[in-house]
């Protein structure tokens, strides 16, 4: 409706640490450019260097600060960009949603899952324009295969695997042995969860099983390797379909990184799995559609996958243009960040007890 259009959308650039400086506050000014009204960073000297670097006029040590001297030049804020460690995710998200300003904040959505649903409730109470930074949703490929499976093909989901793996030292050893991340199923199994998840009809119901396997991390770094470098679980969900999951960092692999997704459904499976080489550039291994109607086998290939700087714009600018009014969520709000972190959870809890664990038991 035109008359819920913003003309403009200020926002602040909260944090200004390694992944704001590498990706996010690039995309912000590509999208808003002197829209991007202030650098906040509770280091004022960090923020200082990096507006500076970005032509971003101010720098403040909190939001507050930047509140109160924004509303004595008349300056009014729409949103803010929070990318701060997961220990502040929390604090800073709910400071920015309690003055009325949207949210992108980084993922996971906080460091403890209580906080999580604090924080979107919080949001949502307040009809607050709130996504969390899970890129691979906008990757076109994984785009590609949700048309896919909502064209109605290939029939009812009976399987889905996913996995999301990095090689040894990305990301360095000092950031897994830190117990405040999480371990690599907070960090990482969000992300290809968060690509399948809006298309399951069903609930996520058991963690069937779940494990941790630290022995790549022991084998490169001895026995004082105690994160979960590796991740397997199986997920049953209410209408019978599983969802597999493999996620490991000091992975035994000749790529930087590889992200796959599959369906497996009742006509046929799709999927697509690509690996960040050298460079980290996404390529394609595989990214096809097959099915056997009448027991033919026909098969197809989809696009390539997006650069992760494509992803993060393309984020970016759909958060934007949600809270100027111009378009709908591309289906990707804190909500539904909520629901795939529920699973990763439920699948941290399972793999501490070694018990099967109820999804809305572990995490309700
Ligand atoms: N979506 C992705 O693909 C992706 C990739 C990498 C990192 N991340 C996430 O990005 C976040 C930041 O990671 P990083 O590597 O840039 O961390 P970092 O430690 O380099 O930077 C964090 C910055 O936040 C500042 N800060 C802390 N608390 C603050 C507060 N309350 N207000 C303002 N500033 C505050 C710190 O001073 C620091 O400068 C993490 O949550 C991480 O999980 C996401």
């Amino acid at each position: 409706v035109a008359s819920n259009i913003r003309m403009s959308y200020n926002v602040l650039a909260v944090g200004a640490g390694k992944q704001m400086t590498d990706h996010r506050l690039r995309d912000l000014k590509l999208v808003l450019g002197d829209a991007v009204l202030a650098v906040v960073d509770i280091d004022l000297d960090r923020a200082e260097a990096l507006a500076r670097r970005f032509s971003v006029p101010r720098a403040f040590n909190s939001q507050s600060a930047a509140r109160d001297a924004l509303e004595r030049e008349g300056l009014s804020v729409h949103g803010a960009m929070i990318v701060v460690g997961n220990e502040a995710h929390f604090q800073a998200g709910m400071e920015a949603m309690s003055y009325g300003w949207d949210v992108f904040g980084e993922k996971p959505i906080a460091s403890d899952w209580c906080k999580a649903q604090e924080l979107v409730r919080y949001g949502a109470e307040r009809e607050i324009n709130f996504t969390i930074g899970y890129p691979y949703p906008y990757d076109r490929a994984v785009v590609w295969v949700r048309d896919e499976i909502k064209s109605g093909d290939l029939g009812r989901i009976q399987r889905v695997k996913l996995r999301f793996a990095r090689q040894n030292g990305i990301p360095a050893p000092h950031f897994w042995n830190n117990p405040d991340t999480g371990g690599v199923a907070l960090d990482f199994a969000g992300h290809p969860i968060a690509a399948v998840l809006p298309l399951l009809p069903g609930n996520p119901e058991m963690v069937v099983d779940a494990h941790r396997w630290s022995d790549h991390g022991r084998l490169l770094h001895g026995g004082s390797f105690a994160a979960e470098d590796t991740m397997e679980a199986t997920v049953r969900f209410s209408d019978g379909a599983r969802l597999s999951l493999d996620v490991s960092w000091a992975d035994f692999s000749p790529a930087e990184e590889e992200f796959a997704i599959e369906f497996g459904c009742e006509r046929g499976w799709v999927g697509v799995e690509c690996a960040a080489l050298n460079t980290r550039a996404r390529q394609p291994i595989v990214n096809k559609w097959a099915c056997s109607p009448g027991g033919q086998l026909e098969s197809r290939c989809g696009p390539p996958p997006s650069g992760y700087e494509e992803m993060t714009l393309a984020h970016t600018q759909n958060w934007v243009n949600v809270g100027r009014g111009l378009e709908s969520t591309l289906g990707f709000t804190a909500a539904d960040a909520l629901e795939a972190e529920r699973i990763v959870h439920a699948v941290r809890a399972a793999a501490r007890t070694g018990d099967r664990v109820k999804v809305y038991e572990a995490a309700g």
